[in-house]
């Protein structure tokens, strides 16, 4: 199309996917460039604040490489990232929630019951509950992937002071589909601020905390895998988490205990546990795969 106008751009665009494109891409992309164009209509978008938004993913391209992807920092504190674990989430499941950049493969594989505290310092943690479908029926066999930071807000792959693999494992949960394990509290920590993101956010008056959270991945064959994190209910960062990740049901009560007979009994560490402790009990609820 040649005259083309801020009013018929739009439908220029469209024309030119090809009949043959997947229909799937051709939807995809067309509502992308309608929301875009419509932006950029919308707030008048000067050439100076397109060069700046150009000049911001240029530097995250520059400070991204195997270990960091400041494309996906954009994405998860911009909205979309949560967003697109939103519109996913089946009904009557758990909810899911961010994956962040700190998960490794290949940690240790910790029975039911096991411990990750060892010589962490912080307040110990005591936390179990079942892996069940939606119906409420245990699934046995579920695996789990749990890892979260250190008392000083670190990930072991952050920080040269934590061995390798330190508070991360792998469980694989009984038949009752029971999970369970000694650990340390997290701690609240902030994304990373030293790329354009950071100064977005501080451009913005934005906070970079997160509150503390347990991250999970639970696997089931048969189920769609899910991936989330659990929150303590008094953590001061609930309501400004910069990804947007906190949802109701991921929110639980920590109890604070002072009687290791409140430890069930399986727990390697139930005699050793330094008291006080917290203890949460959390359920995760997987959906069928194919299903919603
Ligand atoms: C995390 O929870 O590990 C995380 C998530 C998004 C951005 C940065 C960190
Ligand atoms: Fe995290």
């Amino acid at each position: 199309m040649r005259n083309v106008t801020a009013d018929t751009l739009t439908r220029a665009f469209m024309d030119y996917c090809a009949a043959e494109t997947d229909p799937r891409l051709c939807s995809v992309l067309t509502s992308l460039a309608t929301h875009l164009h419509a932006f950029v209509k919308e707030t008048g978008l000067t050439h100076a604040e397109w060069r700046k938004g150009i000049e911001l993913l240029t530097k995250a391209g520059q400070i991204t490489d195997e270990e960091r992807n400041e494309f996906v920092l954009f994405s998860d504190v911009l909205g979309v990232s949560s967003l697109v674990d939103m519109v996913n989430s089946p009904a009557d499941a758990t909810s899911s929630s961010v994956l962040g950049p700190f998960h490794v493969l290949g940690a240790p594989e910790l029975p039911v019951g096991g411990d990750l505290l060892r010589d962490n310092d912080g307040m110990p943690l005591v936390i179990d509950g079942r892996v069940k479908d939606r119906q409420g029926r245990a699934i046995g066999g579920a695996n789990i992937e749990i890892w979260q930071t250190a008392d000083n807000g670190l990930y072991s792959n952050q920080d040269p002071a934590q061995a390798a693999y330190n508070l991360r494992a792998s469980m694989t949960v009984g038949e009752d589909g029971r999970y369970g394990l000694s650990t340390v509290r997290p701690a609240p920590y902030m994304v990373p601020t030293d790329g354009p993101v950071g100064e977005l956010l501080n451009a913005t008056g934005r906070d970079a905390w997160r509150p503390s959270h347990l991250h999970f991945i639970i696997q089931a064959p048969g189920y769609r895998t899910l991936v989330t994190e659990v929150f303590p209910s008094d953590d001061p960062y609930l309501d400004k988490d910069a990804v947007f990740g906190v949802r109701e049901d991921l929110v639980m009560d920590y109890l604070l205990c002072n009687e290791r007979e409140e430890i069930p009994e399986d727990f390697a560490a139930r005699d050793t546990i330094p008291v006080p402790f917290c203890r949460v009990s959390f359920d995760f609820t997987l959906c069928e795969a194919g299903s919603d």
